[in-house]
């Protein structure tokens, strides 16, 4: 019809610069590729601590923290956040090193402790056996106010792959809640209706991150035109219905919901392999991946708060000052990324996005 179409104001839009709080870089050579995709989305990341040798002690975890700068490009003020993986054994006097940290003098902050049930997912074998042995490293981080980041499945071989979520609650999180009330859990990556409705009803001391994943598929998306190993997460993507209730949640502008893309690098052939590893790859083009969400949503408004202003107000760190800028600008994902000896491929590698960050 005619070619100037004038462009709309909402073609481009600014927030206050985002985080994402909760990430995989891994270690090695990978940090050289991983660690300046997220420096370029984000200000700052809470680092999954489930290396191999998982990270148990603080001065484990600020050698890491220096491992991942030392990767950052010249410049950069990107803030690893560090994490410690929770065992059976964990001692309660390494919570009290780490709040330590958080008072500042040492290089990096240690924010949280992640707690993978033994088996529930990739490099988790070192995780909690038996919830109980952990109540003394509870304690102390429940008189800390140190968060409790929770990989939420059952592992159980009896229990359906796609209800290990929903079950993981009735069984062990309302126990947790209920002796631990001031405890600050978040429940990472939810994927289910179960989670959403648990967390947004149970009160201040429990949130919740969302994957872009999570919001842009359901499982069908894994057997779409064949088996597409790089749609393979844990916990698995789940029905339609599940995906709409994470939407509703995370455009809902409800502070218990906030940004953690759970990107997980594996290499292109550990993805797509007999036994492919558990993972998306998305720190490439995550603000991209969340901003197609809510505006397909009709919600571009309540990004900022669940980007940038939920997440440091539940850890009670400071929002960032900074601002980037959206725009409806349509690009290409490339295919792969170099990786160590081999490669990464992204979600939606070679698909176009309609948003990008400037
Ligand atoms: C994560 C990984 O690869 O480290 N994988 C995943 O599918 N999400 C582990 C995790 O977050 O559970
Ligand atoms: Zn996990
Ligand atoms: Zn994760």
């Amino acid at each position: 019809m005619t070619d100037n179409i004038a462009p709309r104001a909402s073609d481009s839009f600014s927030i206050t610069r985002p985080d994402d709080w909760h990430l995989h870089v891994r270690d090695g050579d990978a940090l050289r590729t991983v660690v300046p995709h997220s420096a370029a989305q984000f200000a700052r990341a809470v680092i999954m601590p489930n290396l191999k040798p998982p990270v148990t002690t603080v001065a484990q975890a600020l050698d890491y923290a220096a491992r991942i700068r030392a990767t950052l490009p010249s410049g950069s003020d990107f803030e690893p956040l560090m994490t410690l993986y929770l065992t059976d054994d964990l001692n309660p006097d390494e919570i009290l090193r780490a709040s330590a940290t958080r008072s500042g003098g040492t290089a990096a902050q240690v924010v949280a402790v992640k707690l993978y049930p033994a088996g529930a997912t990739t490099n988790s074998a070192a995780g909690v056996t038996d919830l109980r042995k952990t109540y003394p490293a509870l304690e102390a981080m429940q008189r800390a106010g140190m968060p409790l980041l929770v990989h939420g499945e059952v592992t159980s071989p009896e229990i359906d792959l796609f209800d290990r979520e929903a079950v993981f609650i009735d069984t062990h999180l309302t126990g947790l809640r209920r002796d631990f009330p001031e405890l600050r859990i978040v429940l990472e990556h939810i994927t289910t209706k179960e989670a959403a409705h648990y967390v947004r009803d149970a009160g201040p001391n429990t949130a919740a991150t969302i994957t872009a994943h999570h919001l842009l598929y359901n499982r069908n998306a894994i057997f779409t035109g064949g088996i597409c190993p790089h749609y393979y997460c844990l916990p698995v993507l789940k029905r339609e219905t599940h995906r709409l209730a994470l939407v509703q949640a995370a455009t809902s502008g409800d502070p218990h919901f906030f940004l953690g893309t759970d990107s997980a690098p594996h290499a292109t052939h550990l993805k797509e392999h007999a036994a492919g590893c558990a993972g998306c790859y998305t720190a490439f083009s995550a603000m991209e991946m969340y901003t197609e969400v809510f505006d397909t949503a009709n919600a571009l408004e309540r990004l900022e708060a669940f980007a940038s202003f939920h997440g440091p107000d539940f850890y009670r760190l400071p929002r960032n000052t900074g601002r980037i800028t959206m725009a409806r600008r349509p690009w290409q994902m490339p295919q792969a990324f170099a990786f160590g000896e081999g490669s990464l491929t992204p979600l939606r590698a070679g698909q176009t996005l309609p948003w990008k960050l400037q």
